[in-house]
């Protein structure tokens, strides 16, 4: 007899992603980990492997009076939280739109409130192909479904021509669409949607929104990895403004990555609303989700990020110590990149953050192979995610020749 309802009922286990992380923990412990290549988590360590913590997120938090921790949060947030998370998302982007956010723990509860609140029932969200998995086990929770779309074209860039089609098709059968849209520095693959992209995108979007006027039309940028993305990445948040009433851009803050708040759970959800109704709207049914879901979020977490942005002297603080991570990302994205055009292996367009992915078919039987080598990484559906940001750069520069070599031995051994 089961006790937990038909729909309830999940298979039992350990995310898969966890476990590979757990293996990779053990031959750590018999190899000693400058003998193994732990690319799994999605967090970012230094190059000993240890977890890169912000001195100024981390001092700001042990300097707060006990009570300014402990005590509740208001539902929707702190009000300081709320006025200094706009900066947070948009910094010099900030479109003209009228702006509202609603805390929530991390950037998973923003995707919840979103998908919740601006989908409905038995509805399919619109997400690529490649994508954060959370999204379909949020949906499915919600009992709404998921619609892919091709990421990526022929030449690696932003498939205009699956997502229009895929686009119209639920549009035009649901009446409305929630789409979401993971960049700059998309989880798995590092791509960033340029801004010639964007343009094109958004003059499909004003297009449709134009052509039916009484269907809605909810954009969630899930923005997790802005903060280490290159300079002028925000440039998209300002083009979306001024759009047609039945557009309506949210964005999904998370503080876990750019503020190293991981386990803090800190995000919120903020919208760039056309009308002041929509912005209200949003806010109470962002704040009536909260308090159905978790009540409230984790108020010193709030505080920190409130009392950082509104201190001229921290923030500078903590912008160069975000700079400085940045940037060896960057130096581990570009020996990346570099080593797989030496060895001939092809990668998705990786432009910035903490992933890169290789498509190759049966990913699983590759990944397994390189356990042999002391080498771990994730199997994905279509491909291998490679986590940058947990490895040094001097070993970021040994995976693309191990991954080659496993692909051809593989290869090989079908073919003879
Ligand atoms: C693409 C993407 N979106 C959102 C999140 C949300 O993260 P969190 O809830 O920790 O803020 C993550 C975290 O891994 C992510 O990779």
């Amino acid at each position: 007899m089961r006790m937990v309802i038909e729909d309830a009922v999940r298979e039992a286990g350990t995310d898969p992603i966890f476990a590979v992380a757990q293996k990779a923990s053990e031959a750590k412990e018999k190899y000693g980990k400058e003998n193994v290549i732990d690319s799994t988590l999605g967090a970012l360590m230094d190059d000993e492997g240890n977890l890169v913590t912000f001195n100024e997120v981390y001092n700001t938090l042990k300097n707060l009076p006990d009570d300014k921790i402990a005590a509740y949060a208001d539902i929707g947030g702190i009000e300081e939280f709320l006025e200094a998370v706009p900066e947070a998302c948009f910094r010099d982007q900030r479109p003209d739109a009228y702006i509202k956010a609603v805390a929530t723990p991390g950037g998973t509860g923003a995707v919840r409130n979103a998908i919740a609140n601006y989908s409905n029932y038995g509805d399919k969200i619109l997400i690529p192909d490649w994508h954060w998995a959370p999204y379909r086990t949020i949906a499915d929770e919600h009992k709404r479904g998921y619609q892919l779309f091709s990421l990526f074209n022929d030449e690696g860039r932003f498939n205009l021509e699956s997502y229009k089609k895929e686009f119209k098709k639920l549009l035009n059968d649901q009446g409305r669409i929630l789409t979401i849209l993971n960049t700059p520095a998309h989880n798995p693959t590092g791509f960033t949607i340029n801004d010639d992209e964007w343009d094109k995108i958004i003059e499909f979007w004003i297009e449709e929104a134009k052509n039916n006027p009484d269907k809605q039309i909810v954009v969630l940028n899930d923005i997790a990895y802005v903060d280490f993305a290159k300079e002028g990445s925000r440039k998209f948040m300002k083009k979306l403004e001024h759009l047609p009433e039945n557009i309506l851009p949210l964005y999904a803050f998370s503080a876990s990555k750019g503020y190293t708040m991981y386990g803090l759970r800190n995000g919120a959800l903020i919208c760039a609303a056309p009308t002041q109704e929509i912005a209200d709207e949003f806010e109470a049914s962002a704040i009536y989700s909260n308090r159905a879901n978790w009540s409230n979020g984790t108020r010193g977490a709030m505080q920190v990020l409130a009392d950082i942005i509104n201190d001229p002297t921290s923030y500078e603080r903590f912008l160069s110590e975000q700079t400085a991570n940045r940037e060896m990302l960057r130096k581990r994205g570009d020996a990346l990149v570099e080593e797989c055009k030496n060895v001939g292996l092809n990668i998705c367009e990786y432009d910035d953050g903490f992933f890169m992915s290789i498509p190759v078919d049966n990913p699983q039987e590759i990944t397994e192979a390189l356990y042999d080598d002391n080498i771990f990484l994730i199997a994905l559906s279509g491909g291998i995610r490679v986590a940058l940001c947990a490895v040094s750069e001097d070993k970021c520069r040994k995976i693309p020749k191990a991954v080659k070599e496993a692909i051809d031995k593989r290869d090989n051994k079908y073919e003879s």
